[in-house]
């Protein structure tokens, strides 16, 4: 089973869903890229890949990384919380996740499941299954052994747990670790049997909220290091560790130099026998507290325990929403993987993945509002908190950070964007609708620059501050730049003007709008209405292009996104949005739509402008340094896409829509493309993808932290199924292709199970029964204390 002596190409051999399961599986270990999965409790995290390599970190892996993974580094994926298996006899061993150790196993598999990552592999008749997760109980990753011994004579064997640690503060480590790498320490504390890692370096922002590591099992070790050099030894790599070679751990520890935490048991395992051993990799603040959590891992029942509650956990959460389609791939992202990526998004904003570092973002503004938008159907109150952690970093005039730090407590990024202030609009909206509960809106939420306001009052302010930031075309100031990062380089002189923004801000206006009425507050119901349709004139007059609607005016007055130039003359955003806002003419939608399809539409993909930018506006100062075809120039923009979904539900165009929808579901994509050349992981959304113009046409990137998780849940669950929250009740609209006859829904809302079904017949008129009687209209009215409703809609 080694990787290159097989077909790179043969997308069956690397790996297979099992939907029963929510598993997907691996067969091989040599996939294009690490393909990742999140372990976490909410505050102990892991990351792991198909081939165990990843990284663990308590909160903040900017300055509570626990173990080290060499981000770009060849070999790729390395290090990780490595196993291996020596035969005491032979000297020879290997290791249950196939790396680091390049021995060939007689069997090998490895799943990621919703919160776990379990590898199988067999070696000379030694079986071993190898679960790591995290559980709610323990600040902790748990790997979880189980050996096997199939052969008819007992087996005596070695085993080492391995985990290379590092300094906390990885961005420190990378400046200045030859003087601070001596205020680490690694100890052995004999009565319990643990490595106690300690990070003592100096000037550190939170040394009291730092906390210790320990590494355990729930028996014994025979012998153990601290010191890397020590287990590793010189000019080798955790492929070939002198310990495991030469006698066995050394019993070293550290004062100082590079850590690591190496547990060595000597086992004998009877023929036809099990043996079954934890380890634990945890922190604790004080070194009482980690006796109190060994001696709490060391029950009986504790690993066996927090994996059912891990699983009780994700079935409860993911019971909230599920679907039966008559398309596997779409069913599946629904009812599994789309959600467990959204709260992934939702968990880590886009801090650390295979491709972010996790050493430079924090929480993003605007791409956490967005994420909470999937979240709501699933933790009101988790959605709650977040948006009132967004909403702390407001200041009284309405605009906000443009990303911080709650954890580490540095400085925010400061930049004030044209769109960041009013996404918590849509969120604050969402929350409401769902729960049908306007307190919300009066709970209290401090000021970043003093006092505080009330939840409705944050929002006021954000309206207002866009309100008072209006360029000469009447649009709203660009400022640093709207949604799309690339764009502060149009407007420098800070006269540049976002049409995009201005449908943005509509979309917030009309949000802004039901809350106050709501409020039955009349005056602002009819400001937020006015100030709607001012915009709406300006985006139907200075926003038509002719074809389709402009993107921005540049500091220079010029209409950017417009046919008049030979670069990026059309935009996503701007014709997705024109719909979504309910501000384009309907005429105009239809026809910039049409364009979309056209112009922008590839088989893998919608891209986000065209054509690419290579000389425009000028060549000395072109608009963007990303080479034509990629990121934010002419690449696929994943997260764009949704909103053209959208848009084609919003038009009634269900087939389009459902193309749209479809050729981004990772394994879909990956089957168009072709795995080498996609390469990121089948099972959950990218950023981006390589366009046409690029020499690489399908080529995935920066996958799992994504807006694109978020807003491609809205766009399936809400419009093309319809399912759409409103205050009065549930609204079922579907816009489903014309290939799909019947499918079923179960979704929670406000306490009720609602049992739903519906025929998709197109010529049929459009009815819908609630227990079987017919209701009026498309929203199912909210009926207090209702348990269970069973809905049957004909299309
Ligand atoms: C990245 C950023 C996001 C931005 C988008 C488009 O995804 O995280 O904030 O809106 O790029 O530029």
């Amino acid at each position: 089973m080694d990787g290159n002596d097989m077909d790179r190409n043969d997308i069956k051999s690397y790996y297979y869903f099992k939907d029963e399961e929510k598993e997907v599986r691996f067969k091989r270990h040599d996939t294009p890229t690490p393909w990742m999965n999140y372990l976490s409790n909410g505050t102990f995290h892991t990351m792991i890949s198909q081939a165990g390599g990843g990284v663990a970190f308590y909160k903040s892996p900017q300055i509570w990384r626990i173990s080290r993974y060499r981000f770009f580094h060849l070999p790729t994926d390395r290090s990780g919380p490595y196993i291996y298996i020596q035969d005491a006899k032979t000297k020879e061993y290997w290791s249950p996740t196939y790396e680091p150790v390049e021995v060939r196993l007689d069997k090998w598999e490895s799943a990621h499941g919703m919160g776990y990552t379990r590898f199988m592999a067999e070696k000379d008749g030694l079986c071993a299954e190898l679960t790591y997760f995290v559980g709610e109980l323990e600040n902790s990753l748990i790997w979880n052994l189980k050996l096997k011994n199939n052969n008819s004579v007992d087996k005596k064997i070695k085993l080492f747990a391995f985990v290379e640690l590092g300094m906390m503060e990885f961005m420190r480590e990378l400046q200045w670790q030859c003087y601070n790498k001596h205020q680490l320490s690694v100890k052995y504390k004999e009565s319990s049997g643990a490595l106690i890692y300690k990070y003592g370096v100096e000037n550190q922002p939170k040394p009291d909220e730092t906390p210790l590591v320990y590494f355990t099992a729930d028996r014994r070790p025979s012998a153990y290091d601290g010191d890397r050099d020590e287990f590793i030894g010189s000019y080798r790599s955790e492929a070939n560790p002198f310990a495991i070679e030469k006698d066995g751990c050394t019993n070293s520890t550290l004062l100082g130099g590079d850590p690591c935490a190496a547990l060595q048991f000597d086992i004998t395992i009877k023929a036809g026998q099990e043996e079954t051993i934890n380890i634990f990799l945890g922190t604790g603040m004080t070194e009482e507290e980690i006796e109190k959590s060994i001696e709490n891992s060391r029950q009986a029942d504790f690993t066996s325990k927090s994996f059912k509650l891990l699983k009780e956990h994700w079935n409860n959460y993911l019971g909230k929403f599920k679907c039966s389609l008559p398309d596997t791939d779409a069913q599946r992202q629904i009812n599994i993987w789309n959600p467990y990526q959204a709260d992934r998004n939702f968990l880590f904003s886009r801090n650390i993945s295979f491709y972010a570092t996790g050493t430079f973002r924090g929480v993003g503004y605007r791409d956490t509002a967005q994420d909470i938008l999937s979240k709501v159907p699933f933790d009101i109150e988790a959605s709650k908190d977040k948006i009132k952690l967004l909403l702390s970093q407001e200041y009284k005039d309405g605009h906000v950070n443009h990303y911080f730090f709650p954890n580490e407590g540095w400085e925010p990024v400061k930049s004030i964007h044209s769109d960041d202030h009013l996404w918590t609009v849509l969120s604050v909206w969402q929350v409401v609708i769902e729960s049908g509960d306007l307190s919300f809106l009066d709970e209290k939420v401090s000021y970043y620059d003093g006092g505080d306001g009330t939840v409705y009052d944050h929002l006021t302010k954000s309206i207002d501050f866009t309100l008072s930031k209006l360029g000469v075309n009447g649009f709203p100031l660009m400022l640093r730049s709207d949604w799309n990062d690339q764009l502060f380089r149009v407007c420098r002189e800070g006269k540049g003007e976002s049409i995009w923004t201005a449908m943005q801000f509509g979309v917030a206006l009309k949000k802004m709008a039901e809350l106050a009425k709501l409020k039955g507050n009349k005056e602002e119901v009819l400001k937020y209405n006015t100030k709607y349709e001012q915009q709406k004139v300006l985006v139907n007059s200075t926003g038509w292009d002719g074809k389709w609607f402009r993107r921005a005016v540049m500091d220079d007055g010029r209409f950017l996104g417009s046919d008049v130039h030979e670069e990026a003359k059309i935009w996503l955003n701007a014709q997705t949005w024109a719909v979504m806002s309910g501000m384009g003419d309907k005429d105009k939608c239809i026809q910039a739509m049409d364009c979309v399809k056209e112009m922008l539409d590839t088989e893998l993909g919608i891209k986000k402008i065209h054509p690419s930018i290579v000389n425009f506006p000028s060549p000395e100062d072109p608009l963007t340094n990303y080479n034509p075809g990629t990121g934010e120039n002419g690449a696929v923009f994943c997260h764009a896409n949704t909103w053209a979904i959208i848009a084609e539900c919003m038009l009634g165009r269900g087939d389009i829509a459902y193309k749209y929808y479809k050729q981004l579901i990772p394994n879909v994509a990956m089957e168009k493309a072709g795995i080498w050349r996609y390469k990121a992981e089948p099972y959950v959304y990218v950023s981006n993808i390589f366009g046409p113009e690029s020499d690489k046409f399908g080529l995935a990137n920066v996958s799992w932290l994504t807006g694109t998780a978020a807003w491609m849940y809205v766009a399936v669950t809400q419009y093309i199924m319809g399912i759409r929250p409103q205050w009065e009740g549930l609204m079922i609209n579907p816009c489903l292709p014309s290939e799909w006859d019947n499918i079923s829904i179960e979704r929670e809302f406000r306490g009720c199970k609602y049992d739903i079904e519906i025929s998709n017949n197109s010529k049929g008129a459009k009815s819908i029964s609630v227990d079987g009687e017919r209701i009026k209209g498309n929203i199912i009215p909210h009926v207090s204390g209702r348990k269970t409703a069973i809905v049957k809609v004909i299309m």
